[in-house]
């Protein structure tokens, strides 16, 4: 396989916001006066930020109108918000930064598909901006993971073809999206988890583009 492209998600592949999220969920789940665990945290990754209220409110046993969710979601965003407004360089995850400057200096296509309407301002906090060739965020899509849309639509900005493209991915929906838009996966995480993906590293420490040689399927 030639890679012509490699397209990233952002959270828990090139940033910790994860932790962020929970803190800010957490803080909701208090205030209506229920238990939400880091285990129920897992069920939210890659997920909308109005999909990730409703799996919150199922967790809760909350019923809400549809007002007093926007107003849920506008709440957690604005304290979220606060976080995000705070991080640095230092935040982003071990390697990143040296794996993509190695891709680029192999010609390789970067670009970057969350789910996150944050995720621009993310970059840009972390100075990771300058580093992606495309930007695909949560204000260009309209179907979350494991829907192809977001990776398919980095593709086409890249003008690559989704065979000639690699995802990085630590969720399960975003393994089945890169799949879904007949891209390989790189799973990031945890191998018991990330079990669908076709090669799984525990971080972008150290990666080279040369470890990216997936096993043959004729051979598995
Ligand atoms: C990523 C995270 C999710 C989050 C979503 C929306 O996919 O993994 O946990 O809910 O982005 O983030 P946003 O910044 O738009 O609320
Ligand atoms: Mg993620």
């Amino acid at each position: 396989m030639i890679i012509k492209a490699c397209l990233f998600d952002l959270d828990g592949v090139l940033v910790d916001t994860a932790r962020f999220h929970f803190l800010v969920w957490k803080q909701l789940a208090d205030k209506l006066d229920f238990d939400f665990t880091e285990t129920d945290n897992e069920r939210l990754k890659g997920v909308s930020r109005m999909d990730s209220l409703e799996i919150l409110l199922e967790i809760g046993n909350i019923s809400a109108t549809e007002e007093e969710k926007l107003n849920f979601a506008e709440e957690k965003n604005r304290i979220y918000l606060d976080f995000i407004r705070q991080m640095t360089p230092n935040d982003v995850l071990p390697g990143s930064r040296e794996f993509l400057n190695e891709l680029k200096s192999h010609g390789v296509f970067t670009g970057l598909g969350s789910a996150s309407k944050n995720a621009r301002l993310i970059l840009e906090k972390t100075n990771l901006l300058s580093l992606f060739d495309a930007v695909v965020d949560g204000n260009l899509i309209r179907h979350a993971k494991p829907n192809p849309e977001v990776f398919a639509l980095g593709a086409q900005m890249l003008r690559v073809e989704s065979t000639e493209c690699v995802v990085f991915e630590d969720a399960v929906a975003g393994i089945q999206a890169a799949h879904n838009a007949g891209m390989k996966c790189i799973g990031i995480g945890s191998a018991e988890i990330l079990i669908e993906a076709d090669l799984i590293f525990p971080g972008l420490m150290n990666l080279r583009i040369s470890n990216l040689v997936f096993p043959d399927l004729a051979s598995r």
